[in-house]
């Protein structure tokens, strides 16, 4: 049995003083991390206060995005090896918006996740079609070669660690949230793509979420699917008490 993870991903949200006082308003209410994994997908400037205030607590932190290398200069980039050291146990790659606004190829991405393993963090690897796509019928083939390319040289051990994040495109910030047994049909094509590619056993054990307009009104349509471990959330993730309405549905 997967222990479900729900993430929040508040994008480039919240100043300090804003995620302080989300973090004062869950830290003593989320549900046990033996019960399922809460984290939090907070801008970088954040991560540093928030570890502060949370340290105590069972709410996890992540980061949004690292560069591959642990230093050097890459004006701009945040080092893997200063988000483990921060205690940072997370890091979202692979997010559509990044290869999109910010042109991640599936080469970078794979090489964040070594770094991040490298650096004893875990990867919430993103994957998901647009909207052309998934119309076209090819969203199967898609995300197999996405999982494909992203995966390429980790480990067993390493893949059957990480958490994978099927995000259809046309579903972020949409409010139009994709159908749950298509949610978990394609939740499906990665954790086959996983078993072909490192076999069952592994693929039994990663963990897959479903990202993409979730709430609290409809995550446990989710996560009462099979395939679906947990989902990553944007817009209602914001707001201390959706998120923790977020996790009531996981208790
Ligand atoms: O990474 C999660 C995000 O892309 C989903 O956003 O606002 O549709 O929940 P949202």
């Amino acid at each position: 049995m997967r222990k479900p993870i729900i993430a929040g991903n508040w994008k480039m949200n919240k100043t300090v003083a804003e995620a302080k006082e989300f973090a004062l308003a869950v830290k003593d209410n989320v549900p046990s991390k033996d019960v399922v994994d809460s984290v939090i997908g907070a801008p970088a400037l954040d991560l540093a206060p928030l570890n502060c205030k949370l340290k105590d607590s069972d709410v996890q932190l992540a980061a949004q995005n690292c560069y591959w290398e642990n230093a050097g200069a890459f004006t701009g980039e945040t080092s893997p090896a200063a988000l483990a050291a921060l205690g940072v146990p997370y890091v979202i790659i692979g997010h559509s918006e990044r290869r999109e606004y910010f042109h991640e190829t599936d080469e970078e991405i794979n090489k964040k996740a070594k770094a991040i393993f490298a650096n004893g963090m875990t990867p919430i690897l993103c994957c998901g079609e647009s909207l052309e796509t998934y119309e076209a019928g090819k969203t199967a083939e898609w995300i197999e070669g996405q999982i494909t390319a992203d995966l390429a040289d980790l480990s067993a051990e390493q893949v059957s660690s990480m958490v994978i994040a099927y995000e259809p495109i046309w579903a972020i910030g949409t409010g139009k949230s994709a159908d749950a047994n298509i949610a978990d049909e394609i939740c499906g094509v990665v954790r086959q793509t996983v078993a072909k590619l490192y076999g069952s056993e592994v693929a039994d054990k990663v963990r897959i979420q479903y990202g993409g307009s979730v709430k609290p009104e409809n995550i446990a349509e989710y996560m009462a699917k099979e395939n679906v471990d947990g989902a990553l959330v944007g817009g209602a993730s914001l707001q201390a008490d959706s998120f923790l309405a977020l996790l009531d549905a996981v208790k």
